[in-house]
């Protein structure tokens, strides 16, 4: 099968789940969320990288069009500070890792975004938008279909279980 010059072969060989809590476990078993997966997704890890801007500013547009959130925002950081975090998570979120301390993580975003009073309702409709904008991409530069779809099926999964977490 024809690769894309995006799936990063020595990025996929770093890839791991290390995760002892048995409901976390049963989570990433439910959604079928296996290691070939995770090797899978970090493979394009460097594709999200050369992404990056277009990626935080499409999620941060879709926020500031809503009042209430630019408000949150302006209250609570900046559009420059919250663009740099992003990027980061959103890289991260692509590294292979899924372990203590990426679960530590997670924990922490959901506890800044309690902290700020930010409704689920809201956090759920910024994934939607996050979720379009990766796809998009994917379709964009990963010419071989199957691959393709395949990569789809997990940014599905991965988003997903980080709302699992996040969400708790
Ligand atoms: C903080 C990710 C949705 C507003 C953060 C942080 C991350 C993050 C990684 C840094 C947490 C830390 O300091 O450790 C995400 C993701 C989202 C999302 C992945 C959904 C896909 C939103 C939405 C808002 C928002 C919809 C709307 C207001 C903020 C603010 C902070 C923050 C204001 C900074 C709080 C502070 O530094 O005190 N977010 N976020 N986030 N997020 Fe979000």
């Amino acid at each position: 099968m024809e690769h894309s010059r995006w799936l990063d072969q020595q990025d996929r060989a770093k890839a791991k789940i290390d995760v002892t809590d048995p409901t976390i476990l049963k989570q990433l078993e439910m959604i079928d969320l296996t290691i070939e997966e995770i090797r899978l997704a970090s493979s394009i890890q460097k594709l999200i990288q050369a992404h990056i801007r277009e990626i935080v500013s499409a999620f941060y547009q879709t926020i500031t069009n809503v009042e209430e959130l630019k408000q949150i925002i302006l209250d609570n950081s900046t559009l420059e500070r919250l663009q740099k975090t992003l990027e980061r998570h959103l890289i991260e979120m692509f590294s292979g890792q899924i372990d203590g301390e990426f679960l530590q993580k997670r924990i922490r975003v959901a506890e800044v975004h309690y902290r700020i009073g930010l409704e689920p309702k809201w956090y759920m409709g910024a994934f939607q938008n996050l979720q379009s904008t990766l796809l998009d991409i994917v379709h964009e530069n990963i010419g071989n279909r199957v691959e393709s779809v395949r990569i789809g099926k997990v940014i599905s999964k991965i988003l997903n279980f980080e709302q699992q977490i996040v969400l708790e």
